[in-house]
């Protein structure tokens, strides 16, 4: 539990003085606790949560004007270079980084189930074969309530794990024949010899014909790096969402569709989609001046730039920029796009309408160029990022129903019509 500081907030309502308990975390502001208001007939108001702690957490903190971001009190920046994806999930979910005998333990756990039941690939093919494979991603999620029915109550911890276990493992397996059954290739069965982010590799790019298809270990490297740095992010619009749909009672895979969708638009993981929808509309470095114009008269946004809570940096761009020229570099690409990019962001953190604002580039800015490198296609892009966010959401989950939780069901500022009769 938070500690309770002694100090508290004073708050006038009605000549009435209300006093409203001040708690402290480990780290991030003190929070006033404001249940104590309703008792006077008010609510609180914070549209859009601008200043609101829906809960209590030890997964991640944010410290926005200092661009930190620590998963468990590890800096971001390490995960990604020093421990691995299936690492950071061990971490999320446990609290601890595994030794080796139990990262181990966790590569094979995750690995017993990588495979779906059989029945889910039916799924795929009441789909359009043009659906976006976000679309499929949330079906075929939510359908897996259908399948687990011995291992969904909720109240039993084995349960909770097991299913954790299960998301992970099966969530690389329904985003690569997500995109299977869009460019009409069989799907492709996971190999466990394999490590996570190969794995997944392999059933995106494998194909029945080539028999001898290798992951490119550069490439495996860079798509597992990814991975980390998608993997949590506090409370977040997703993860709010699978938080909310929890705490109905709502079962895990049902609450993880639920943050797949959350995810999907532009302002949250669909930018990553968008930000390369943006360089190629604009095209070439002499279209930037005239683009940020457009910006500035707010006809468009500058996508991948901006975040509710980083004023200074997002922590992992700065991972993001390294890899994407680690692997640039490393596949001897060189795409025009990098330079745009580049031009943009210079002429963002130098123009006076981005610095008011502090808008910096968001981990999605430059996602998309290492993505596109790898081979992923756009619309895959959002997917890749639902995929690595699953344990983050799970986790959260798994943290809500360890302990007393209530049912969120916030309250409302009506502007409506007051009460009337029907007239006939
Ligand atoms: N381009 C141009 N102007 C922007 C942008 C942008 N990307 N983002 C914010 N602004 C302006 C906004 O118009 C406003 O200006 P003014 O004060 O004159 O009205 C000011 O900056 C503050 O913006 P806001 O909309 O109040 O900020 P917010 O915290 O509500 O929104 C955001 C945060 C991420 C939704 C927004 O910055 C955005 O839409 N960015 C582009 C989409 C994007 O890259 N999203 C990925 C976020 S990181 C990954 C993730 O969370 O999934």
């Amino acid at each position: 539990m938070s500690e309770a500081t002694g100090k508290k907030a004073v708050l006038e309502l009605d000549g009435k003085k209300i006093e409203l308990p001040i708690y402290s975390g480990t780290l991030g502001p003190d929070v006033v606790d404001v249940k104590d208001v309703l008792a006077s007939g008010h609510f609180t108001f914070d549209p859009g949560f601008m200043a609101t702690a829906s809960c209590e957490s030890k997964i991640t903190f944010i410290d926005g004007d200092k661009g930190i971001l620590l998963h468990r009190g590890y800096p971001i920046d390490q995960l990604a270079t020093q421990a691995s994806y299936l690492e950071t999930c061990y971490l999320l979910l446990n609290g601890e980084l595994p030794t080796a005998t139990q990262k181990a333990d966790f590569e094979v756990k995750v690995s017993q189930h990588t495979m779906v039941h059989d029945q889910v690939s039916r799924f795929y093919n009441g789909f359009r074969r043009d659906a976006h494979p976000m679309a499929i991603m949330v079906g075929v999620v939510g359908a897996l309530s259908a399948f687990y029915h011995n291992n969904l109550d909720i109240e039993d911890v084995n349960h909770r794990e097991i299913t954790a276990i299960r998301l992970v493992a099966k969530i690389p397996t329904l985003a690569a024949w997500s995109y299977k059954y869009t460019v009409g290739q069989p799907f492709v069965y996971p190999r466990n010899d394999l490590s996570y982010a190969e794995n997944f590799l392999y059933m995106m790019f494998a194909t029945p014909a080539d028999r001898d298809y290798k992951v490119n270990p550069v490439l495996a490297k860079a798509m597992d790096r990814i991975f980390t740095l998608h993997a949590d992010h506090e409370q977040n619009a997703s993860t709010s969402t699978v938080r909310l749909a929890g705490s109905t009672g709502a079962n895990p895979y049902a609450c993880i569709a639920a943050g797949i969708s959350a995810l999907w638009g532009p302002a949250h993981g669909g930018a990553n989609e968008a930000v390369l929808k943006m360089l190629d509309e604009i095209g070439s470095v002499e279209n930037v001046a005239e683009f940020m114009e457009k910006v500035k008269r707010k006809e468009v946004k500058l996508m991948g730039f901006g975040h509710r809570v980083y004023k200074n940096f997002d922590p992992r761009a700065k991972v993001m920029k390294q890899t994407c020229d680690e692997v640039l570099a490393a596949l001897g690409i060189n795409d025009p796009q990098l330079q745009l990019a580049m031009e943009l962001e210079r002429i963002a953190l130098s123009d006076p309408y981005f610095v008011e604002r502090k808008l910096y580039p968001n981990v999605d800015f430059y996602s998309g160029i290492i993505l596109k490198a790898i081979g992923i296609p756009t619309e895959m892009f959002t997917v890749i990022f639902a995929l690595a966010r699953t344990v983050g959401w799970i986790s959260h989950w798994l943290e809500m129903h360890s302990g007393p939780y209530k049912i969120g069901r916030p309250r409302q500022l009506y502007t409506g019509e007051t009460q009337r009769d029907i007239k006939r």
